[in-house]
């Protein structure tokens, strides 16, 4: 003899079966929902009114909201909801989707099935490597991309039009780590000097039409840039088809001003009545304490709230933005643990990482970093239960990358 459960589930097979659009899924979490809920009860139990007090009880939806959700009048639905109107098989699928998804919200499938990519750490160039990948097929891109700032020979993407360019003086070499590298000095004279914000644009376009392909629609693009030449990578992000969102600033507990004492040049100079003129005055920046984070999305189809439950991406996390920030500012502000800094030049925090993380993406999601470094986003994606792929060129830090994921606790022990 079959349980009764099973009856009970079985008569709402036998509803759904033919109704249009409800998968497997769907069917098996009604069976689960008929299990607990119609215990003790006759089969009339999975019956429409049923059905409808089930979805406002787990949703709040009114009856105009609901109505409209199973596109029928709301005078035909308090019928229906009162028992005096049948419910269309439609209906019912509609409904028993909803009782399905609301009851396992972390289970909740994609109504458009994403094509699967494998995660970890691949050492290669990732221009290349992105174009291997399916389209619509990431949740999120999270990079801190190359600033084009001559930080290390990686970060240089124009002609090098200086010899000394990259090298190290003797005054440097006493000064320490803050003038660690001749960079390029720019006094935007020279033709070379102007042509850097447009290589940069360029370099950056070369990737961003297939970062645009790959990412699902709504899907969000973060990445860290330098406040010099993040403008162009913006424009360049455009041009390929993104739109941008919103500018965050990453505020660092520590900057080091490397401004030039202007009367230090001149008494070199042997100009001492110049230096007393120019007492007190710099040449180069201010202190350098927050960095931009260019935050745009792959443009989606019809409305955000449809996009959200096609592909899953498009909206963004407050609770969980609050949780780990303290707060809902723009400003963020986050530094490194205990022992965690020190490991390549222009390491991010992890705890960054994973507040980015969790603002645009749920548990499972595929983030993607094809400028890994470290792989500091591929540790903060595996402590907050997402999947990575992470893509370094330099076959040392990607090294370095299966180390700490191997070291990190995953999103279980957290
Ligand atoms: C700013 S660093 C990333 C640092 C990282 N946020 C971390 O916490 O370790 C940028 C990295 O991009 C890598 N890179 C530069 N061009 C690349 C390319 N075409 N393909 C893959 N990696 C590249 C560099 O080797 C460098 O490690």
């Amino acid at each position: 003899m079959e349980p009764h459960w099973w009856r009970v589930s079985g008569e709402l097979r036998a509803f759904f079966g033919a109704s249009r659009g409800l998968g497997a899924f769907a069917r098996a979490e009604v069976r689960e929902f008929d299990m607990s809920r119609s215990a003790g009860r006759g089969p009339g139990a999975a019956n429409a009114p049923n059905l409808i007090e089930q979805v406002r009880e787990l949703t709040g939806l009114s009856d105009e909201a609901l109505a409209r959700k199973l596109g029928v009048p709301v005078t035909l639905l308090r019928r229906q909801r009162a028992g005096s109107a049948p419910l269309s098989a439609e209906g019912r699928s509609i409904l028993a989707r909803v009782v399905a998804t609301s009851r396992r919200p972390n289970a909740r499938t994609d109504r458009v099935k994403a094509p699967h990519v494998e995660d970890g750490i691949v050492c290669a160039d990732s221009i290349e490597h992105v174009k291997q990948l399916p389209s619509d097929s990431v949740d999120m891109i999270l990079s801190d991309i190359p600033y084009g700032i001559g930080l290390e020979d990686w970060d240089v993407l124009h002609d090098n039009t200086n010899s000394a360019y990259m090298g190290q003086s003797a005054a440097q070499g006493r000064a320490g780590a803050v003038f660690k590298r001749r960079r390029k000095p720019i006094n935007g004279w020279s033709s070379a000097d102007r042509n850097i914000p447009l290589e940069y644009y360029q370099w950056c376009s070369s990737w961003a039409g297939e970062w645009l392909r790959v990412l699902k629609p709504g899907g969000a693009a973060m990445l860290f840039a330098g406040r010099r030449l993040a403008p162009r990578c913006v424009v360049a992000l455009e041009d390929a088809g993104f739109n941008l969102r919103d500018l965050l600033a990453w505020r660092r507990a520590r900057g080091v001003l490397r401004a030039q004492r202007l009367s230090v040049v001149f008494q070199r100079r042997g100009e001492l009545a110049e230096a007393a003129a120019w007492q007190g005055w710099r040449v180069g920046n201010l202190r350098p304490t927050f960095e931009p984070i260019i935050w745009c999305f792959k443009p989606y189809r019809v409305t955000i709230a449809d996009n959200v439950l096609d592909h899953g991406v498009g909206a963004w996390n407050l609770e969980r933005f609050e949780a780990q920030t303290g707060g809902v500012d723009n400003v963020i502000e986050a530094s490194f643990d205990p022992g965690e800094a020190g490991l390549v030049e222009a390491q991010k925090p992890v705890k960054l990482m994973r507040t980015l993380i969790e603002l645009c993406t749920r548990p499972g999601s595929l983030v993607l970093d094809p400028f890994a470094g470290s792989g500091s986003t591929a540790v903060a994606a595996q402590e907050t239960a997402r999947r990575c792929l992470a893509i370094e060129r330099d076959p040392e830090l990607c090294q370095l990358a299966r180390h700490r994921l191997s070291k990190s606790k995953g999103a279980a022990q957290a």
